[in-house]
């Protein structure tokens, strides 16, 4: 039996889609801890593309799909996404945790208007209403799936939560007309009559997928520098992303994880504000973004991109206990003359090699680079060709100094979209 997590290693959109998809293969089930439909992932299988945003890759695989209680979910996004993959004739397998809390219409509300206040200092959030619904969380006035599903008890719940949401929503927008708990009752019991055939206690039911021996494989969502307590904060999402949280979002006991895989691309990007050494604002920045068609898969913004940054990634694996790596679109690099990567920062005239805590620390941190020289464009034909033969001879410096700065091992490399474009390192 094995509980495998995987977490990104960067500020999101690493590819874990991808590589939940090819590792779900081997597992029972697929459980994501935290987060909601600001995650977006994007497969590609047999040329097709596909764009998941509550629900983890193994739905394709026909796994048992969980949500654990981590998460916040959108219902009436979520009834969306299970009907598109029914379309494209996939059956889902799911099960949604009872204690999951639901973003509501007025979390939305709260987003755009809290980060329209922002000004010159917005976070860049997904608007998707993740924020407002984690504070309600730890507010204790949040809506869970369980209320959704039985009309008495939401309304209860929604009539004590907008005793707060309506005074609060009004003091930021004067035109705010307060809103009505039994039309909102209406429209969540809508959908929690839809959903209530997978609402149920995921936490005990994960226990006993454990006491009949199945494999679990445990998705993270965003990336571990996104995480509310260990990123780059305020430019964060509201949860936790490390593999700690994995064992909170899901009640499965921490000590029964078996193994962390991180995912790395071999360049850095990031979505949203905030500071970001390694940033190429230049050519070579536009170039990454082209070549690896940076757009985010929920916002369609263009993501900020730069060289890989290994202080990053030594501290993702520390804090995440990471043993394995599946470094992705390393294609992407193709075309570039020399590649740099950070190894370490300069900062108040010292080398560390460390991410440091504090956002402002970031900020005034210079990177240390090495320089690597780089390697031609190819088809993805060639690609294939090339890994036929095992790991190019031209790209074993650029692994090497990965795993030497990392401590942890590449095990897989990805070098396309296709789930076939994929090299597992024997
Ligand atoms: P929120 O999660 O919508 O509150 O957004 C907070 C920050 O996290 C913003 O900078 C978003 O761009 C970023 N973010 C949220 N989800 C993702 C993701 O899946 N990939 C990359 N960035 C994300």
């Amino acid at each position: 039996m094995t509980v495998n997590v995987i977490v990104g290693m960067q500020w999101g959109d690493e590819g874990k889609g991808k590589i939940t998809d090819y590792y779900a293969r081997n597992a029972h089930a697929v459980v994501r801890y935290q987060g909601g439909n600001n995650a977006g992932h994007t497969i590609v299988r047999n040329g097709k593309k596909y764009s998941l945003h509550h629900l983890p890759s193994g739905v394709f695989e026909g796994k048992e799909i969980i949500l654990g209680n981590g998460m916040v979910i959108d219902p009436k996004f979520l009834i969306d996404e299970l009907n598109t993959i029914k379309k494209h004739g996939v059956e889902e397998n799911l099960h949604i945790s009872d204690n999951a809390n639901v973003i509501m219409s007025y979390h939305i509300i709260q987003d755009e208007l809290e980060e329209n206040l922002r000004g010159g200092k917005k976070i860049g959030t997904t608007k998707k209403g993740i924020g407002p619904a984690y504070t309600d969380k730890v507010n204790r006035i949040g809506i869970r799936m369980a209320d959704i599903i039985d009309r008495e008890r939401l309304l209860k719940r929604i009539e004590y939560a907008l005793i707060f949401k309506n005074r609060y929503l009004a003091s930021l927008d004067s035109s705010f007309k307060p809103l009505n708990a039994e039309d909102i009752t209406d429209e969540y019991f809508k959908y929690g009559t839809v959903l209530k055939k997978f609402v149920k206690d995921t936490r005990n039911y994960l226990y006993t997928l454990q006491e009949e021996n199945k494999d679990i494989l445990i998705e993270g969502a965003q990336g571990t520098f996104l995480d509310i307590d260990h990123g780059t904060y305020p430019f964060t999402t509201s949860s936790n992303t490390v593999t700690g949280n994995a064992s909170t979002g899901t009640g499965i006991p921490f000590r029964d994880i078996t193994k962390v895989t991180g995912i790395l691309k071999a360049y850095t990007t990031r979505v949203g504000e905030g500071p970001f050494p390694t940033e190429l604002k230049n050519n070579i920045g536009k170039y990454l973004m082209e070549n690896g068609h940076e757009f985010g898969t929920t916002t369609g913004r263009m993501r900020r991109c730069g060289w890989l940054d290994l202080v990053m990634a030594r501290t993702a694996a520390k804090m995440n206990s990471i043993s394995e790596i599946s470094l992705t679109k390393i294609d992407v690099l193709s075309g570039l003359d020399v590649l740099k990567v950070c190894t370490h920062y300069e900062y108040d005239g010292k080398k560390i090699k460390y991410f440091p805590s504090d956002v402002e620390d970031l900020a005034s941190c210079r990177p240390i680079y090495e320089t690597l020289p780089g390697w031609k464009k190819m088809s993805s034909e060639d690609w294939k060709m090339v890994f036929e033969a095992g790991i190019p001879d031209f790209m074993k410096e650029y692994i090497l100094l990965i795993e030497r700065e990392t401590g942890a091992k590449i095990s897989l490399i990805s070098y396309g979209p296709d789930r076939e474009e994929t090299y597992i390192v024997k």
